[in-house]
């Protein structure tokens, strides 16, 4: 349901719903933002996840049913499908950058400019607190109500990226706890925490995306998607530290302004010291810096400002930076070292990644001798060349990064490395599509995918074979008894029993374990065969719109196109790959060793409570309703509603004037039902009287 449409219709809707409902509504709504809170900001949860799913599936049975949803309901965060483009936002006050200091010196001599402008001797008060390495983000509140949330830019326009920052579970979609100023701008930091960070670099190698350099690329990325709902898939954290423009309420200093945002419930600094004098300040950096890798977050320094309102405002602004705040950068965990080779490595889905081969170099205690380059466009960007001296950094537990090459060691005799023309595991040619950052082997029998692929296939979100994991397959490999998955379906019991890594048990179990994987989900095969692109979530899709795997062969682009939440990318992906006859080779032999998959995804589906659950319903022509009104409908009832005719199309809903898509429909023997047809299948549950009331 989209959040305009029920803006516009909440103020006439309310008289329609009867009373107790409003009241169980807004409570639900207020109560489930308390909850979120106390789990997401405050870390202290008072109800378990399982009664907050209860009530939270309550709340939106209720929106669903009466057609309803308050602005700052969390049903809204879920994330909206994609937009075509951000709208440009213009900040009220411009959103400054900072100046930088490096050595404790330069924050003396900038506490010592201070008071020679304010012409006093007096000490300062200051504030000081981490610098987050994330993208600024302003957040704009009316009356209390979350309206925008717009990316910094160029300091005076930034990006209107509202819908994605919604799905950022700490940040307050209404002000609760606090007085309410007419309107504020307060800024922050969306940020990705270290862990996090890695977790989704693990998972986009695993699905042959390129990996992020460091966390603010990703958190940056992350907010810039058109998708919001691939934002609210990646864990972000937001850190409030500043003001914008206010009307309606003065504070009078940065203090202040903090205990206020507490109160708000807004998410802060994970630290935030009051130093009275420039020595304080730097006591408290020397802390930050000391602590700074016990932070779930990556900082690179510390933020210290002027605490008083008034002080901040008689000390003003350079062009871009404020006199009264300066940003101190911590010595980062650096060293120097000469890279002696570059490789490509050759993932799973065949994604060619460059990495340096360093002379061995301490750094923070750990000898490190290699690091990924990450991808060819980053090493181009840097012109990083096989016996270039460089800095590598390993901030917290990041894996270390070539930060920058000294150019001034240069000696001529520099090499550098372009993207292979051959795959370095099998010499298949590679590939490299139009704008894409990612070099692939797209070669099948790549030695080095293929073990990857067999460990992924074979893998606890896979099919599941419990022993069948690094180490065995390496072996197995290495023996030539697998050399592609129909080969797992080959193992005997004798095969394992003349290797060393296995006994009578355990060769027992693996063959008992590859047995039963035989009669997987079909969404789990279709995950664990590695399609590229395909990760868990698309592979569910697939297999609740096709029944069997059969069914996808030979699958059109349009047909995989009809399924919400299917992009182009994974559609022309899937076709592609069922469109390769080596592959439907693989797919005949693996059918004839016994794999037997289950659908229990379609199977249930149809035997749904709910009329249209688990069907795939298209709508063309014009209807008595407003479409998106007919389509809620249809998915309120378990359907989905899809924008383009398939193969895989259960029901075409014609109204007046139906065109090509009523056509394509006869084509492919879809049922095709009217307007009234589609009310009567739905009022089992009496869902349509919604859309009348
Ligand atoms: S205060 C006038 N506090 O650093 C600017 N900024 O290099 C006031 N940043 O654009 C900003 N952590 O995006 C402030 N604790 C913090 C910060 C912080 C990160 C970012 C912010 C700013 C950039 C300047």
């Amino acid at each position: 349901m989209r959040l305009l449409s029920c803006l516009q219709k909440w103020p006439t809707m309310t008289e329609k719903i009867p009373q107790n409902i409003r009241h169980e509504i807004t409570r639900l709504v207020k109560e489930l933002n308390e909850h979120s809170y106390r789990y997401y900001v405050l870390d202290s949860p008072v109800i378990s996840d399982a009664e907050y799913d209860r009530q939270y599936r309550r709340l939106r049975d209720l929106e669903e049913r009466y057609g309803c949803v308050l602005p700052d309901s969390p049903t809204q965060r879920v994330g909206a499908p994609p937009s075509e483009r951000f709208d440009k936002v213009r900040h009220t006050e411009p959103m400054l950058s900072l100046d930088n200091a490096f050595a404790h010196d330069e924050v003396l001599e900038f506490d010592k400019k201070l008071r020679k402008l304010l012409r006093s001797d007096e000490q300062i008060e200051y504030t000081v607190e981490p610098k987050y390495d994330g993208i600024a983000m302003e957040l704009t509140y009316r009356d209390g109500l979350l309206v925008r949330a717009s990316t910094r830019g160029d300091g005076y326009e930034g990006e209107d990226v509202t819908q994605n920052i919604r799905t950022i579970r700490e940040v307050p979609l209404r002000i609760e706890g606090a007085l309410i100023p007419r309107e504020i701008d307060i800024r922050g930091e969306v940020y990705m925490d270290t862990d996090e960070f890695e977790a989704l670099n693990r998972r986009r190698e695993k699905q042959g995306e390129p990996a992020f350099a460091n966390p603010r690329n990703a958190a940056a990325g992350s907010v810039r998607q058109l998708d919001s709902r691939i934002t609210s898939s990646r864990r972000l954290h937001l850190a409030c530290y500043g003001i914008g423009s206010v009307v309606g309420m003065i504070f009078s200093s940065q203090t202040e302004f903090m205990n206020w945002l507490r109160t708000a419930r807004f998410p802060l600094p994970a630290r935030m010291a009051v130093a009275k004098g420039v020595e304080h300040v730097i006591d408290e950096i020397l802390k930050l810096e000391h602590d700074r890798d016990s932070f779930p977050f990556e900082t690179d320094g510390a933020v210290v400002k002027v605490n008083d309102f008034g002080l901040q405002q008689k000390l003003g602004v350079k062009t871009r930076e404020p006199r009264w705040a300066i940003a101190y950068k911590f010595q980062a965990h650096q060293g120097t070292t000469v890279i002696r080779e570059i490789h490509g490595s050759v993932g799973r889905t065949g994604v060619i990644t460059p990495f340096a081969v360093f002379e061995p170099v301490r750094i923070g205690g750990v000898s490190v001798s290699r690091s990924t380059l990450h991808n060819w466009d980053e090493m181009e960007r840097k012109d990083i060349r096989i016996g270039d001296t460089v800095v590598v950094e390993r901030a917290g537990d990041v894996i270390p990064h070539v930060v920058t090459v000294v150019k001034e060691k240069r000696t001529g005799r520099e090499r550098k490395f372009p993207v292979p023309a051959k795959c370095p595991a099998c010499g298949s040619q590679v590939v490299r599509e139009q704008g894409e950052v990612a070099a692939r082997c797209v070669s099948l029998h790549c030695p080095a995918q293929l073990q990857e692929k067999i460990i992924h296939f074979a893998s606890r979100g896979g099919m599941d074979i419990e022993g069948l994991g690094e180490k065995n397959v390496e072996l197995l490999y290495d023996k030539g008894l697998i050399r592609n998955f129909e080969d797992i379906y080959r193992l005997k019991k004798n095969d394992l029993l003349d290797l060393p890594r296995f006994a009578e048990k355990s060769a027992h179990n693996l063959i008992q374990a590859i047995e039963n994987s035989k009669r997987a989900t079909l969404a789990r095969f279709l995950f664990a065969i590695g399609i590229l692109h395909v990760g868990e979530y698309a592979a569910k899709l697939l297999a609740r719109n096709f029944r069997r795997l059969e069914d996808l062969f030979g699958v059109q682009k349009e047909d995989i196109l009809g399924i919400r939440q299917i992009g182009e990318k994974i559609a022309a992906s899937v076709s592609a790959f069922f469109s390769d006859w080596k592959n439907l080779q693989v797919f005949e032999s693996m059918k004839k060793l016994g794999l037997d998959l289950a659908n229990p995804d379609f199977v249930s589906a149809k035997k749904g409570r709910l009329p249209f659950e688990g069907l795939t319903v298209v709508i063309t022509g014009s209807l008595p309703i407003p479409r998106k009104d007919a389509e809620a409908l249809i998915e309120s009832q378990g359907g989905h509603a899809a924008s383009s005719v398939s193969a895989s199309t259960d029901y075409l809903v014609a109204g007046d004037n139906a065109g090509s898509k009523l056509e394509k429909a006869k084509k492919l023997g879809v049922k095709i039902i009217t307007f009234d047809t589609l009310i009567k299948m739905a009022e089992n549950s009496g869902a349509q009287q919604r859309l009348f009331s």
